[in-house]
């Protein structure tokens, strides 16, 4: 392969991270493509248009319009960051639980169930308050903190009827009453590389919701917890959520997988684009990565 590898970003648009990304990209020289979710379309009979790239960094905003670039990409042997098998592990709150479990990574008490009725059940073991989510979402949106039996069933009975077929899938949670914050690490290959708390009056904590970024000390204890559940799902460039359980300590909340940095960079003063751009190079040379 030439010195100098041909990259693609694939993205929704141009936000504060991708701005920061392609010149990161410039800073360093690499010849790379703006590939714009909206307009891009994937022959598959023909992939030859996209054999010249040595790898695209996927930062779609749509969840499936990432996966299924990537699964194209990935089938047709380009390596991605993130790959398709990370994106399905992170994009989807049962798979990234499952894979935690798997791996012995501790996480709040999640029960998963198929109708209301038996959602209510579960609820019940768990006692109030409880948390339901949807499967697939992102920026805290159709949260819901289950406070007592009338709630529990209106709120199943809503998403039921009301709901899209995905939303007939119940991820149920214990409500973990956290110190008004919760943590993200942000972990570049096999290097958790800085962290931020971000903090709330609301049990929400999304920046997205008004949560204020804050620099959080990277404990040992923390970079080793983020590095194994980075590996529970596949490792690449991902945002570990965290949360602080007042007697169990530190449980992972999610895993991101397609990062928003637009409040961690400037608040720990750390290159996350740069960082993510060298990861991506590496890959495209053929170091790291599928
Ligand atoms: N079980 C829980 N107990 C307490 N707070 C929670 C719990 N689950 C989520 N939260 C809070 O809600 C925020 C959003 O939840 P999360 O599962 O990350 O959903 P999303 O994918 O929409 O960001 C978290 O960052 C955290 O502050
Ligand atoms: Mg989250």
């Amino acid at each position: 392969m030439s010195k100098n590898p041909t990259i693609g970003v694939l993205y929704s648009r141009v936000r504060v991270e991708e701005k920061w990304i392609f010149a990161a990209l410039e800073q360093r020289g690499v010849d790379y493509d703006r590939l714009d979710d909206r307009k891009i379309h994937f022959d598959l009979c023909n992939p030859e248009p996209w054999l010249k790239y040595d790898a695209i960094l996927e930062r779609s905003i749509s969840y499936a319009r990432g996966l299924y670039a990537l699964r194209t990409l990935n089938a047709w042997g380009i390596p991605t960051v993130n790959t398709a098998t990370v994106s399905e592990a992170c994009g989807d709150k049962i798979a990234t639980s499952t894979a935690l479990s798997k791996a012995n990574v501790p996480q709040p008490c999640t029960l998963v169930a198929f109708t209301p009725e038996s959602a209510q059940e579960a609820i019940e073991t768990l006692g109030y308050p409880a948390v339901l989510k949807p499967v697939v979402g992102s920026w805290g949106r159709l949260l819901a903190k289950i406070n007592d039996r009338d709630a529990a069933e209106a709120i199943l009975e809503h998403k039921a009827v009301l709901g899209s077929y995905q939303h007939s899938i119940f991820y149920i949670q214990e409500f973990i009453e956290k110190p008004g914050r919760d943590i993200r690490v942000f972990v570049v290959g096999d290097r958790a590389v800085t962290a931020i708390y971000r903090k709330s009056p609301h049990w929400i904590t999304n920046t997205s919701r008004g949560g204020v970024g804050e620099i959080c000390p990277l404990t040992s204890e923390l970079e080793t917890l983020c590095r194994e559940a980075a590996r529970a799902v596949g490792g690449g460039v991902l945002a570990v959520d965290v949360i602080e359980h007042p007697e169990r300590g530190y449980l992972v909340n999610e895993i991101n997988h397609t990062l928003e940095f637009n409040t961690a960079q400037p608040t720990s003063g750390v290159d996350i684009a740069g960082m993510i751009v060298d990861y991506l190079i590496e890959v495209a040379k053929g170091k790291k990565g599928d």
